[in-house]
C-alpha cells in the first residue's frame, strides 16, 4: 500500500499480474447520545495523517451523538501534514513536489473516502512522469539491471518474467492478496475499534507475517530468491530504505500491494488539512507541546510554546484538557510526562533517509548504468537491489554498491535560461533521490552526465560536496531533506498500545506494524471510535448511578 516514483514501477509490474478488490465495512453503530452540555475537551499533538484523522472521525462520532467537543490541534512545524509535505520547485506554487509520503492505493479506504468526501482530486501516481524512454523501470544491482519493465507494458514482458521468475510472481501475488485480505479486517467490527494492536493483529492473523524477516517469510511461502531479490527487494528498499532480512514478512507484502496507486493533485497533505478542517478543530501550527501533566482529577494539563521560544518561561501556556491524543512517535516529541505513563512506548531505531529532489536539463547517464548506443536512454525510474550473488546480503542493512535507494524522474518543467548570452526555453527535469547518505557533487555529477570539475580535489580536498557544489547552470533547482521516515521495520509479535495511560491516548505504535499514511490514518480513526466509547461508558455508569441514588434505598 504505498511510496511514489518508486512505486510507479511495482505498479506497472503488478498491473500485469493484474490484482486485488476489496469489500469494505459498514459504519459503525450509532453511539447513544450523552446528556451533558459541558464540551468534552480533546488536545491532539501533531497535524500529520494520525492526528488530524483522529479529530476527523471524533467530530463524526460526536456529531453523531450530540456530544458537545472542543478539539485543539498542537502542531510544532509550520504547516500541516507532518512526513506528508510539499515543496515548490523553484518555489513556485505550481509546482509542488511530494517531499515526503507520495503514493497511497486502493486499499487505503480511510484515505480515498476522504478524498472523495473532501472533493480532492486522486490521480495516478506517475501522472507526470515524462514517459519519453523504452523502459519505465530498471533496477540495478550497482552494476547492471537485473530487470527492466518496457514502457507499453506489452505481453513479452510476462513473457520474461515467467521465463526468469517461474511462479513466483503469481505466488507472490496470491500471498499479498491474502495478507491485504487480513490486515483489511482490521477496518471492520468486531475488530475495529481495538485497544491492542497486539491483540488485534493475532486475531486476524497477522503475527506469523509480523514475527519473521521478509527474506524468510518470502522463502517458507516458496517464492524463488531470484524473484525476492530483484523485485520484492527492490520495492522494500524504495518504500522502506531496508532489505528483506531486515524488514518484517508484512511490511514486504505490503510494499508490494501497489495495485491503483494514486497521489492527491498539488499535495497528499491537503487530505489532512481537509480533514481538520472538517473536525472544525482549533489548529495551533508552530507551537510545540513541551510537557504533559496527568492530574488526580483526570485531566491533562498541556504545557506548550511558540517553535522557536522553546526556553522561555514567559511565553508558555498551560490549558486543561479532559482527554489527549500523541500523534507521533514519542521517542521525537521531546514532551516530559508526569506523572510516568503506565504503557511508555519502547524507543526503537528508525530509518535516516535523504531526499535530494532536483532540477536539470539532463536526462538520467545511460553510460553511467552501463547502456550504450544512440539513442538509448535509462529508465525514468531506477530502483535497486543487491547483487544477486549476494543473498541474503551479508550486509543485511546497507545499500550496497548501487549506494541509492532510488532515482525517479518526476516532471518536466520548461525553464527560460542564459546559454552563451541568449536566453531560450530549455526542458527540464525534476527528479528525486533517495539515498541513505547524502549524495556527492560527484555522484550527481556521473549519474546525470553534467560537467564537473572534480580534479579541485587534488589541490583543496573536497571530500564533503553536495549538490549545491553543482554550476547551477546545470542544476537549475534542488531542494535537500533529512528524514526519520519510518522505524526500522524489525520481527516482533507485540504492538504499542492504543492507551497510554488514563486518557492519553497513542497513535504512533502501528508505525512498527505498517508504516503509511493509510495506517496512521486507521489509528487516528481507531482512538477516536475507542475515546467515544469510553465517554459513552462513563456516562451509562453516570446515569446508573444517577438512578440508583434517586431511587428509595431499602436494603443497608
Ligand atoms: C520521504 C518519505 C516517503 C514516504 N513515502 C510514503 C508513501 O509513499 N506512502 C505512505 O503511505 N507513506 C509514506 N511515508 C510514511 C508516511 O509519511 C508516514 O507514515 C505518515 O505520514 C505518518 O503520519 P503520522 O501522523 O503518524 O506522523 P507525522 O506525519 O510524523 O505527524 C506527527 C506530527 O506531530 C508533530 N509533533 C511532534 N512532536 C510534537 C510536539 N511536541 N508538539 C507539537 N507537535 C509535535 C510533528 O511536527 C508532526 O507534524 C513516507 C515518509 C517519508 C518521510
Ligand atoms: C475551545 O478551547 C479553547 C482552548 O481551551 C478555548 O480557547 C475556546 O474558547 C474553546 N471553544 C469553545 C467553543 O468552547
Ligand atoms: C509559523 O512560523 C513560520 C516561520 O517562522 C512563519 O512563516 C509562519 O507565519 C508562522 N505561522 C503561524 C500560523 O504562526
Ligand atoms: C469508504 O466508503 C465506502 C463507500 O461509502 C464505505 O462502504 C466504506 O465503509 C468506507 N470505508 C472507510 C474505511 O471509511
Ligand atoms: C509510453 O506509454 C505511454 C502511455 O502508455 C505513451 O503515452 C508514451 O508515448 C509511451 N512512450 C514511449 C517512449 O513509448
Ligand atoms: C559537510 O557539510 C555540511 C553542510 O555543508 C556540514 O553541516 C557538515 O558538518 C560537513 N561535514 C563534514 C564532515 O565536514
Amino acid at each position: 500500500m504505498y511510496s511514489i516514483h518508486k512505486w510507479s514501477c511495482l505498479i506497472l509490474l503488478l498491473e500485469l499480474l493484474s490484482i486485488v478488490s476489496s469489500s469494505y465495512a459498514d459504519e459503525q453503530q450509532p453511539l447513544r447520545p450523552v446528556m451533558n452540555d459541558v464540551p468534552k475537551r480533546v488536545a491532539i499533538v501533531g497535524a500529520g495523517a494520525g492526528g488530524s484523522f483522529a479529530a476527523y472521525e471524533m467530530r463524526k462520532l460526536a456529531s453523531k451523538a450530540g456530544i458537545p467537543l472542543n478539539i485543539t490541534i498542537y502542531e510544532r512545524a509550520s504547516y500541516i501534514g507532518g512526513r506528508s509535505t510539499t515543496v515548490n520547485a523553484f518555489e513556485d506554487p505550481a509546482y509542488p513536489i511530494e517531499l515526503g509520503a507520495s503514493i497511497f492505493v486502493q486499499v487505503n479506504a480511510n484515505l480515498l473516502n476522504a478524498s472523495r468526501d473532501l472533493g480532492l482530486s486522486v490521480r495516478s501516481a506517475d501522472y507526470g512522469r515524462p514517459k519519453e524512454t523504452d523502459e519505465s523501470i530498471g533496477i540495478w544491482d550497482g552494476t547492471q539491471f537485473v530487470f527492466t519493465l518496457k514502457n507499453d507494458s506489452s505481453w513479452w514482458n510476462i513473457g520474461r518474467l515467467f521465463w526468469r521468475y517461474g511462479l513466483a510472481p503469481l505466488r507472490t501475488q496470491n500471498l499479498m492478496k491474502n495478507i491485504v485480505g487480513r490486515f483489511l479486517r482490521l477496518y471492520e467490527e468486531p475488530i475495529f475499534p481495538f485497544q491492542s494492536l497486539t491483540e488485534a493483529a493475532a486475531e486476524v492473523d497477522l503475527l506469523d507475517s509480523t514475527s519473521t524477516s521478509g527474506a524468510y517469510f518470502i522463502e517458507k511461502n516458496k517464492i524463488g530468491k531470484l524473484f525476492a531479490s530483484d523485485i520484492i527487494q527492490a520495492s522494500t528498499r524504495v518504500n522502506y530504505g531496508q532489505n528483506l532480512p531486515v524488514i518484517h514478512g508484512l511490511e514486504s507484502m505490503v510494499c508490494m500491494a501497489t495495485d491503483g496507486a494514486v497521489s492527491i493533485d498539488g499535495g497528499n497533505w491537503q487530505i489532512f488539512d481537509g480533514a481538520i478542517k472538517a473536525s472544525k478543530a482549533e489548529v495551533r501550527l508552530n507551537t510545540t507541546v513541551t510537557a504533559i501533566e496527568r492530574n488526580d482529577d483526570g485531566t491533562v494539563h498541556i504545557t506548550s510554546h511558540p517553535t522557536g521560544d522553546l526556553d522561555s518561561v514567559q511565553s508558555s501556556e498551560v490549558l486543561e484538557y479532559d482527554e489527549l491524543v500523541i500523534a507521533g512517535p514519542l521517542q521525537y516529541s521531546g514532551i516530559s510526562i508526569s506523572p510516568p505513563l503506565d504503557h511508555i512506548p519502547d524507543e526503537i531505531p528508525y530509518i535516516k533517509l535523504h531526499v535530494t529532489l532536483f532540477s536539470t536539463p539532463h536526462r538520467i547517464s545511460a553510460a553511467y548504468f552501463g547502456l550504450q548506443g544512440d539513442n538509448v536512454y535509462a529508465p525514468e525510474t531506477i530502483l535497486t537491489t543487491h547483487p544477486e550473488t549476494d543473498w541474503p546480503s551479508d550486509d543485511p542493512s546497507g545499500v550496497g554498491p548501487a549506494r541509492f535507494w532510488s532515482v525517479s524522474t518526476l516532471r518536466t518543467v520548461t525553464r527560460t535560461v542564459i546559454r552563451n548570452g541568449d536566453e531560450q526555453q530549455e526542458q527540464h527535469y525534476v527528479y528525486k533521490i533517495f539515498s541513505p547518505e547524502r549524495p556527492s557533487a560527484a555522484m550527481i555529477a556521473k549519474m546525470f552526465d553534467i560537467e564537473y570539475d572534480d580534479r579541485t580535489s587534488v589541490v583543496v580536498p573536497r571530500t564533503n560536496t553536495s549538490i549545491g557544489d553543482l554550476p547551477t547552470s546545470e542544476i537549475s533547482w534542488f531542494h535537500e531533506k533529512i528524514w526519520n521516515p519510518y522505524p526500522v521495520l524489525y520481527p516482533r509479535v507485540t504492538f504499542e498500545e492504543s492507551l497510554l495511560a488514563p486518557r492519553v491516548w497513542y497513535t504512533s505504535g502501528i508505525e512498527s506494524f505498517i508504516s503509511t499514511m493509510e495506517t496512521s490514518a486507521l489509528m487516528g480513526r481507531n482512538v477516536a471510535a475507542l475515546m467515544l466509547q469510553s465517554w459513552q461508558k462513563e456516562s451509562e455508569q453516570a446515569d446508573a448511578n444517577d438512578g440508583s441514588s434517586s431511587s428509595p434505598r431499602t436494603e443497608l
